[in-house]
């Protein structure tokens, strides 16, 4: 194959593409050269020089044009005057590299040797002790004696340069990861480099403090422990922590964590964990520092309302009176039931059940939020207009973006990063639409501007100027989900008319509003369509006395929305049966309270924005009394005569498979630590 190329790496003879990297390639056949300020997403700079190793090249003979031979034989090579950069260096054909000889491993023990004289030995207080490569390389290939007499340089420490960032400049060894990940991948250069030799340092703009939000990947990036997390800063030593695979909560992409946890009791971490499908490696603070939920301001008893006060109760009690106003409410038809989509699909299926089958309730919804009936699921209404279905990894390849109606910066950071990626590594032309100015607009090769309430023009005019101006290419449209709280279904008029102008090759990614809203509305969590009220409607009923009881399932429901306004709804309710993991969510006390147990805490499945099944580890222990979200759900529907018993969150996953749309074939010991797209599945099937 004309794209690849034949090296040696110590003796071991491998082809890889052409353009690869040394350090890469010597990955491929399990040879680790050791790197600081290389990184596999950073463009490669050769700061560091840990990387030293033995580069030959053959030597051609200027008369045949053809390798020139030794007299054995074997080809001549050219190793040049001195060793080099492995990351810096790209493969060539009948290249030559020696990572093990004595001239490299002396080479190791000097950089090693010089980057610890300005390094203080701190590692028992470091975050980083126990995952540090400076601790690990000096073990391996350091001097093992120090010959440095003198006073290290000392720094003010930490300085907290950003709202989650601490410095401790003293251990920075200079790499410029974190400057660089600034440059590259954010765009938000508030990172720089300041003075010269010794006195060099790496620092904030003056005024401008380290507030990106995504400087947590620095903390990761970082090789020593220099940036380090302000909220997780001494979260215990990387031995005592144990690890497990989950979903971050944040928003709807979806992005892979690592779970790190102490005792199988606390949550301390969370790390990124790639996943190409959904984070592209990265995670953004609010997702990153967002764990909080599962250790503080905890629900763990049952507990019921006694005059003003809520006291803790049995199970049975609590049971007992919640069902009681639920059955008594949901006869009179003045009940109303909203789930949270931060819940798993297991979870989100069992209240489906209790709401359908058991109550026979037609009130049910996964948000009070404003919405037209006809863009729900705005996914949908994207298909309705002709898009083809799109996924995330869909804009890694588009040579045109369009974004409408959606901040990504806020609504779905990581995303942002990949539309990032795409416009400056792919040359992808972004077209931004918005109501107002967005932090895409600074990628964007043009942007259209719209007043409240006028989009669907403002599409409709990009449509004409497109069919006029462009050839069809391949295009992702990313439509925000918020659009369609303020927008009719002329929206999906011209969104058709945007599919047509961009031709077959365009696809549509909706962005959802919460990490589980896909699955919300996949299994159902929506008002019956023959006349179920919607979130919004019962809280206005719940206003004029024609709802008089509401079960809250969570109460992101009730996220982003007028306080004054919930408040006056809730407080005008005969009883509210509250079922959640927070203990002071909503701004009334509930009459029952029934506390439930974390996704970390019984693990389950969440589908991203464009469908993908992930699932999410149990990685600690129950705490209090609380139980699955699915198990009270069932307890009550056995309460009200109407049993239904499953016994694990696999079992209900696998019902869910048997009657969701979209979700059929997926098997639960398939979806793995990255998930299935099921749509993946099914061309795999086909294929
Ligand atoms: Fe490298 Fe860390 Fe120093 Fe930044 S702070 S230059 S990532 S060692
Ligand atoms: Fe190659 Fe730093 S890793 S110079």
């Amino acid at each position: 194959m004309t794209d690849m190329v034949n090296l040696t790496i110590d003796g071991v003879a491998l082809a890889v593409p052409k353009g690869m990297l040394v350090v890469d390639a010597a990955k491929k056949v399990d040879i680790d050269i050791p790197v600081f300020c290389y990184h596999p997403k950073l463009a490669p700079v050769g700061m560091c020089r840990m990387c030293l190793v033995e580069i030959g090249v053959p030597v051609i003979d200027r008369a045949t044009g053809q390798p020139a031979l030794n007299a054995d034989g074997t080809p001549r090579l050219n190793f040049g005057k001195g060793l080099q950069t492995g990351c810096t260096v790209a493969v060539s054909e009948g290249m030559v590299v020696r990572t093990n000889t004595v001239p490299v491993t002396d080479a190791r023990e000097d950089i090693i040797e010089f980057l610890l004289t300005s390094h203080p030995l701190d590692c028992p207080i470091c975050d980083k002790g126990g995952e540090c490569p400076l601790q690990d390389y000096t073990y391996k290939f350091g001097p093992g004696k120090s010959r440095f007499d003198f006073e290290k340089r000392h720094w003010e420490k930490p300085l907290q340069i950003g709202p989650n960032i601490l410095l401790d400049r003293e251990r920075c060894i200079m790499c410029f990861r974190c400057v660089r990940f600034c440059q590259e991948i954010s765009g938000h250069e508030q990172l720089g480099v300041f003075e010269r030799g010794n006195g060099q340092e790496i620092g904030v703009q003056p005024d401008q403090p380290f507030d990106s939000q995504f400087a947590g990947n620095t903390i990761e990036l970082c090789p020593v422990g220099a940036l380090t997390g302000a909220p997780t800063r001494f979260f215990g030593r990387t031995w005592e922590v144990a690890h497990s695979p989950g979903v971050c909560t944040g928003c709807a992409a979806g992005c892979n964590i690592r779970v790190d946890t102490r005792d199988g009791s606390e949550v301390v971490r969370y790390w990124s964990r790639e996943n190409r499908h959904t984070d592209d490696g990265w995670l953004c603070d609010a997702g990153r520092f967002g764990f909080g939920f599962v250790n503080e301001r905890r629900l763990l008893e049952p507990k019921l309302k006694s005059g003003e006060e809520l006291t803790n109760a049995t199970w049975q009690q609590a049971l007992v009176r919640a069902a009681a106003t639920l059955s008594e409410h949901s006869k009179a038809g003045t009940l109303g039931i909203m789930a949270s989509p931060a819940m798993t699909n297991e979870n989100l299926y069992a209240i489906a059940k209790l709401a359908r089958e058991a109550l026979g309730e037609k009130n049910l919804d996964h948000s009070a939020r404003k919405r037209d009936a006809a863009l729900a699921d705005i996914a949908r209404a994207g298909r309705e207009a002709g898009f083809a279905a799109g996924t995330l990894v869909d804009i890694d390849a588009a040579a045109r973006i369009i974004t409408i109606g959606v901040d990504l910066s806020r609504e779905q950071p990581v995303t942002e990063l990949r539309v990032k990626k795409a416009v400056r590594q792919n040359g992808a032309a972004l077209i931004s639409v918005h109501g107002s100015d967005v932090e895409l607009d600074g990628y964007a090769a043009a942007k259209v501007r719209y007043e409240p309430g006028k989009a669907a023009a403002a599409v409709e005019a990009l449509a004409k100027q497109i069919a006029e101006r462009d050839e069809p290419s391949p295009s992702v449209v990313v439509l925000g989900s918020r659009l369609a709280e303020t927008e009719d279904a002329s929206l999906i008029a011209a969104l058709g008319a945007l599919a047509r102008s961009l031709g077959e090759q365009a696809r549509l990614v909706a962005v959802l509003p919460s990490c589980n809203s896909r699955g919300a509305l996949d299994l159902g969590i929506l008002p019956a369509p023959d006349g179920g009220l919607s979130g919004a409607q019962m809280l206005q009923a719940a206003r004029d006395g024609r709802i008089k009881a509401l079960f809250l399932a969570g109460a992101e429901p009730l996220l982003d929305l007028d306080a004054d306004l919930v408040k006056d709804a809730l407080g005008r309710l005969e009883a509210i049966v509250y079922m959640g993991w927070a203990a002071d969510s909503l701004p009334v006390s509930p009459d029952v309270a029934l506390p439930c147990l974390t996704v970390l805490e019984t693990g389950g499945t969440f589908s991203n924005t464009d469908g993908r099944i992930q699932r999410v580890f149990r990685a600690i222990r129950p705490r209090g009394r609380a139980k699955p979200v699915w198990q009270i759900a069932a307890d009550l529907a056995q309460a009200l005569g109407n049993p239904w018993l499953p016994a694990s969150v696999e079992e209900i996953f696998e019902q869910v498979t048997r009657e969701a749309d979209g979700y059929a074939g997926v098997e639960w010991g398939r979806l793995g630590v990255n998930g299935i797209h099921p749509r993946a599945l099914a061309e795999q099937r086909q294929g």
